[in-house]
């Protein structure tokens, strides 16, 4: 089997989770379980961690450990399956957001440029939407706002009303040839396939609701770790983190007190080291935060 996933920024991110060996982990992104296999090293027989992931594909990579739970579920449940397990409160959750690179690399997952296939991109392979529906029925506008605000797209606009005149768009390659000649950037078609993989997955209401539900679950100090790999991820985890909205606008409480569910643990952003990039080009643009349950 080729390797499923390199693990990104592994000693910072279990060195952030700060294990206690009896303690209830959660890997809401299994994929090859690159990080999940280092965090079972670490607990004793009275710990425990839950790792999820909605592609059925990551279920080969599943541990033998008598104390690891697979669950098949999108992370944005994560409350209710941990309830489901009688877990009510944890000590740590990380999340190394977005896809794996067996998902990108393989070719009828639809993810990548390189391959000529269906416009899937789907994570959840049992989910009825995808790319296609993204591409062939949203409005001209709402198209437009996905590779907007997803892609960084300048000319959002005009490209998604060539898409529209475009319709049916079926594949990967007939996608990327209208925007190949659409523009001579050869970056549009990466940007245009992130947003368009971002959208079928509902990657941003993902990553918020699982946010308002660590701040739910976790103890006190209990850490909170998150890599993303996109701008509008890491600006979600920064603001919440700093301020428990979504937009970085605090709120008061009652006693007019900003309200606040974390400590940051690092002020900076942390980013793999240059000699992390050499041996693995994916993890370039990773941007892991941390913080303590308050
Ligand atoms: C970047 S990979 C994680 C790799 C993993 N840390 C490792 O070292 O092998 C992200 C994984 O999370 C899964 N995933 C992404 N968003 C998810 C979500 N909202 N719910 C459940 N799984 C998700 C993807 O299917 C993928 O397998």
């Amino acid at each position: 089997m080729t390797n499923y996933h390199s693990p990104v920024m592994l000693n910072e991110c279990i060195e952030a989770l700060n294990i206690v060996p009896n303690g209830i982990y959660v890997d809401c992104t299994f994929g090859g379980g690159g990080h999940s296999k280092v965090i079972i090293k670490k607990l004793d027989e009275s710990g425990h961690l839950f790792s999820f992931d909605c592609d059925e594909d990551a279920y080969k990579n599943a541990l033998p450990n008598d104390n690891f739970t697979l669950v098949q579920a999108n992370f944005r449940f994560l409350k209710k399956f941990l309830k489901l397990n009688g877990v009510l409160k944890v000590d740590g959750i990380l999340a190394d957001l977005g896809v794996s690179s067996h998902q990108f690399d393989s070719a009828e997952r639809g993810f990548s440029f390189r391959f000529d296939n269906d416009l899937d991109m789907r994570m959840n392979q049992a989910s009825d939407f995808s790319a296609k529906n993204v591409i062939n029925t949203y409005s001209a506008e709402k198209l437009a706002d996905v590779l907007f605000y997803y892609g960084d797209v300048r000319a959002s606009r005009k490209l998604a009303r060539t898409l529209i005149a475009s319709r049916p768009i079926a594949s990967t390659f007939e996608l990327k040839n209208i925007l190949q000649e659409f523009s001579k950037d050869e970056k549009l078609t990466t940007q245009v396939f992130q947003a368009i993989r971002i959208e079928v997955n509902d990657e941003m209401g993902a990553l918020k609701e699982m946010l308002l539900q660590a701040a739910q679950i976790l103890k006190p100090n209990g850490r909170l770790v998150v890599m993303s790999y996109h701008s509008v991820e890491d600006r979600i985890v920064k603001n919440f983190i700093k301020t428990n909205t979504f937009n970085g606008k605090p709120k008061k409480d009652l006693y007019g007190r900003f309200e606040t569910s974390f400590k940051p643990i690092n002020k900076k952003v942390i980013i793999p080291s240059d000699e992390e990039i050499k041996v693995n080009k994916r993890a370039r643009s990773a941007k892991l935060r941390i913080a303590e349950k308050t």
